[in-house]
């Protein structure tokens, strides 16, 4: 532990916080952390939290869930402009025109997504959830919004249903390339190849395991070959590094980086518990509605299907 992480450790039991990391947070952020974990375990951690102050060291929609699920806790995100690009490409008004033109659908709406999106849709869906989620609602018809990739994939796992699918994508998962998964398989034959959902679906043709990004750690730590690539952001490589020394782990492409996902660092983390930075305020209503799809979830993601 180095310095700042000692005086992260001691201001959280100070302020009896609770400190959450998404997988693709640096190792040293991992490291501080109570829990890491993908985005349905934090949600789900927030949401049963005991502490009244909550800090998520990950991207914008990841604090809104927790704050939504858990109004009543203090909920900061240590780097305010961490957000993510897919959640913003979709608005209100594009799942209301959806509605319109498929009125019987049902939306689901992967959590990546604002507040306000979220309070429009039916219910909520993570990758570790999404096609669980999917296949135990009783509409045939489905609007999947907003990652066209993640919706796709849901589609071909559940081929009793319409899925009629948003053009969204994450800007890093949707850059790996198909030529980058044979180049991948060349150098290390006989690595399996375990990516994200929110790859485009040639890239998941071309893959031993799709899931989410505990699916692929747990896949990578209990498999028995000795090395592994790699198809999701690389915070989830640094960690398999840290975690299992005895297996080697290598990234299908440098690419997969999220920008946002490395804005919060260890110095944000501790301002933010020393001034309570930066809280997340949430419309009343909006909360309310969004609750509902984000529960909804939870207990679907657990129990459904
Ligand atoms: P997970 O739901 O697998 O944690 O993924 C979140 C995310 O942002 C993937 O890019
Ligand atoms: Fe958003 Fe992609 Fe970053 Fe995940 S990896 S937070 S989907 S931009």
């Amino acid at each position: 532990m180095n310095p700042l992480q000692k005086e992260i450790l001691k201001l959280k039991r100070e302020k009896d916080a609770l400190i959450l990391a998404h997988y693709y947070q640096t190792m040293d952020i991992q490291e501080i952390a109570d829990h890491v974990g993908d985005s349905f375990e934090l949600a789900r951690r927030a949401r049963e939290a005991r502490e009244g102050l909550l800090v998520l060291c990950g991207v914008r929609f990841m604090a809104e869930s927790a704050k939504i699920l858990s109004p009543e806790k203090t909920v900061l995100l240590p780097a305010p402009d961490a957000g993510c690009p897919m959640a913003d490409m979709i608005e209100p008004h594009d799942v209301l025109r959806l509605r319109r033109e498929y009125p019987d659908a049902a939306v689901v709406c992967y959590v990546n997504s604002s507040a306000a999106v979220k309070a429009a849709s039916d219910i909520c869906c993570t990758s570790a959830s999404a096609v669980r989620i999917v296949r135990a609602l009783p509409q045939r018809r489905i609007i999947f919004i907003p990652d066209q990739n993640l919706g796709a994939y849901v589609a071909s796992q559940v081929p009793e249903k319409e899925i009629i699918l948003f053009d969204g994508f994450c800007p890093t998962h949707h850059r790996v390339t198909e030529s980058d998964v044979i180049a991948a398989r060349k150098a290390r034959p006989g690595a399996p190849v375990l990516v994200h959902p929110e790859c485009r679906p040639e890239v998941l043709a071309r893959a031993d395991y799709i899931g989410s990004t505990s699916g692929i750690l747990d896949r990578a730590e209990r498999g028995d070959e000795p090395e592994y690539l790699i198809g999701t952001e690389t915070g989830v490589v640094e960690r398999l590094r840290a975690r299992v020394p005895g297996k080697r782990f290598y990234i299908i492409t440098p690419q997969l980086f999220c920008p946002n996902m490395k804005k919060t660092r260890l110095i944000n983390v501790r301002d933010s518990l020393l001034y309570n930075e930066y809280e997340i305020t949430l419309d009343d209503d909006e909360m309310d509605m969004a609750r509902g799809s984000l529960e909804k979830m939870i207990e679907m993601g657990l129990h459904g299907g």
